[in-house]
């Protein structure tokens, strides 16, 4: 769906991306994410054949963007970060303007879709950020594109906006639809994407399946409750285990530390349950996308 390869483009002086490379698959919801000024939105741009690039290439939906007349010929719905309309229009008469096929009775369904019903013969000079993007996002769709690239699609909403984008992608996934977007929002990119790829610097630090970023960075952390405390005794006694790192004790908890990932966990229950003391909780920790960016980043 999306092949880049070696991509390079500069400001002036500046390198803005240092030949980075990455792949969207059909059918995936693809998240990319890096710091601000990282090159999401300019590689974004890239890809929704709006600005150029010195070296490498990009081929979406198998056509090169090199060689395309006019972006419209890419077919594919874009909502850049900074989504700008004709102010004096209202949103119903700007949808029709973007519309190949002007349909009323579409534009008023994906209106409805975008939380717009109210405002929709307004003019939108008047619309505030959040209306805006909701806008740019019914423009995205109002094609029906088969790939979509979503520059920061939630970055303006308030929370149940951000969790009707986030439903709303995954409805498009399921019609067979491809998506890209950027986010900072780390947990949403953890709720629905097949994949992450990361910038940093105009550089690609990883791209990988969700499932396997986050199971390679499984940390060996067990949290443990117990009903009641236990003893300075006990825990010295489980420090004693051949394959715990640290243990740590706080009200009814215990947080054990194994010394490697793959150790089999049941030789730890079976030591704490030799305590005596009713087991309420026994969890590995996940460590989560927020905690694996700010390292990655750092
Ligand atoms: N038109 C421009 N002229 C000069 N430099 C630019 C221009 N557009 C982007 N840059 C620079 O290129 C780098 C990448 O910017 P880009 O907008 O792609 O970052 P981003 O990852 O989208 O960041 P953010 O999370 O803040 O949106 C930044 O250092 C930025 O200053
Ligand atoms: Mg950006």
């Amino acid at each position: 769906m999306i092949e880049i390869k070696n991509l390079n483009k500069h400001f002036g002086q500046f390198h803005a991306l240092k030949g980075i490379s990455l792949r969207v698959k059909e059918n995936e919801i693809y998240g990319f994410i890096g710091h601000n000024g990282a090159g999401k939105s300019t590689t974004m741009n890239i890809m929704a054949g709006l600005s150029h690039f010195e070296e490498g290439s990009c081929i979406i939906n198998g056509q090169d963007v090199k060689e395309l007349a006019k972006p419209g010929d890419l077919n594919v719905g874009f909502l850049p970060e900074n989504p700008q309309f004709y102010p004096w229009m209202n949103a119903t008469e700007y949808l029709l303007y973007c519309s190949k096929n002007p349909d009323k009775q579409k534009v008023k369904e994906i209106i409805a879709w975008a939380g717009l019903e109210q405002h929709a013969s307004r003019k939108i000079k008047g619309f505030s950020r959040g209306m805006k993007q909701r806008l740019g996002l019914a423009v995205a769709l109002i094609n029906d594109p088969k790939l979509i690239i979503l520059d920061e699609p939630s970055s303006a909403l308030d929370p149940e906006g951000r969790s009707e984008v986030l439903r709303l992608m995954v409805e498009l996934k399921n019609m067979g639809k491809t998506i890209i977007f950027s986010s900072h929002i780390l947990s949403d990119i953890e709720r629905i994407c097949d994949r992450i790829g990361m910038i940093e610097n105009g550089e690609i630090i990883f791209e990988k399946s969700l499932v396997s970023l986050l199971n390679e960075n499984v940390k060996p952390i067990f949290d443990i409750e117990f009903k009641h405390m236990i003893s300075t005794l006990q825990i010295e006694r489980l420090m004693e285990h051949k394959d715990i790192l640290k243990v740590e004790a706080k009200d009814n908890m215990l947080t054990v530390q194994l010394k490697q990932n793959d150790l089999d966990p049941k030789s730890l229950l079976e030591s704490v349950l030799e305590f005596d003391v009713p087991i309420l909780g026994f969890n590995l920790r996940k460590n989560n996308l927020e905690s694996l960016f700010i390292k990655e980043g750092n």
